[in-house]
């Protein structure tokens, strides 16, 4: 897979599910959003950065409390959705930037906060993620990633399972191997917290790959093991599961 073949895939997928991703309950749910922001330590006068913004879900919340936040995607049918969530909060204090993550638009030491939610997982190099917003940020500035860390035993189970929901995605990373990528690059680690994010899974498939998750998730629950890593259930309204996700703070 050469790189220019997976950006496709990420901007043909983000560009098809842009819409419904911005809707979905579960990307804004409060508890996760209050310990999102929590480990932002938002502070008066923060300029802020969230790297694969997305719909702006995470880069709104943070404007309710900073001077001024830039959100930067490289899927431009995500930043229209992003415009839209901002008209809606009646925000004024975002701007908006079609880039990718790793060659950020954007001068050395620039923001106060770089955050990135949901993202890594997407990447074909964190480390150069993760380095990128190293760069932009300015010293004593905060650095805040979130995503799904499966545990070590669960990870390639885990990893097969979200290539078939998604195929763009490439690696989750487990919560050792992001925090090592930030003790080689010399940072501070300020917070180590993580939530449950509980979803259903016909909420997140496309139909053409739901026959075969599903029989995925079958095959874990029937054997009342947990293969995936995600705790999968069967409810009144179907199989239901969360995905296992960390927060990490750090300091320059
Ligand atoms: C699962 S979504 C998460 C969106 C948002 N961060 C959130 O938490 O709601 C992943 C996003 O990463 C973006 N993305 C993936 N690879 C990227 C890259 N190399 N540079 C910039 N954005 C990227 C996709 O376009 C998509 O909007």
């Amino acid at each position: 897979m050469n790189e220019d073949t997976h950006e496709r895939r990420i901007v043909d997928q983000f560009t098809r599910w842009a819409e419904r991703f911005a809707q979905l309950p579960i990307h804004a749910e409060a508890g996760a959003m209050a310990r999102t922001i929590h480990a932002c330590a938002l502070r008066p006068g923060v300029e802020a950065l969230d790297v694969a913004c997305g719909p702006g879900i995470l880069a709104c919340a943070i404007a309710h409390q900073a001077l001024h936040v830039t959100g930067v995607d490289i899927t431009p049918a995500m930043i229209t959705q992003a415009q839209a969530r901002q008209r809606a909060e009646g925000l004024t204090n975002l701007a908006w930037r079609i880039g990718d993550a790793v060659a950020l638009p954007f001068e050395d030491d620039v923001f106060d906060l770089v955050t990135t939610r949901y993202s890594l997982h997407h990447m074909k190099d964190p480390v150069s993620v993760l380095g990128e917003m190293k760069r932009v940020c300015r010293p004593a500035g905060r650095i805040v990633v979130i995503d799904a860390t499966p545990s070590p035993a669960t990870r390639v189970a885990y990893d097969e399972m979200e290539r078939l929901r998604d195929p763009s995605h490439t690696c989750a990373l487990d919560l050792e191997q992001i925090r090592e990528i930030g003790r080689d690059f010399g940072l501070k680690e300020v917070v180590i917290d993580g939530y449950r994010l509980e979803a259903q899974l016909d909420a997140l498939a496309d139909a053409s790959n739901l026959p075969a998750l599903t029989a995925m998730f079958d095959s874990d629950i029937d054997a009342g093991r947990d293969r995936i890593g995600i705790g999968a259930w069967r409810s009144s309204t179907g199989i239901r599961f969360y995905f296992p996700i960390s927060i990490v703070a750090w300091e320059i």
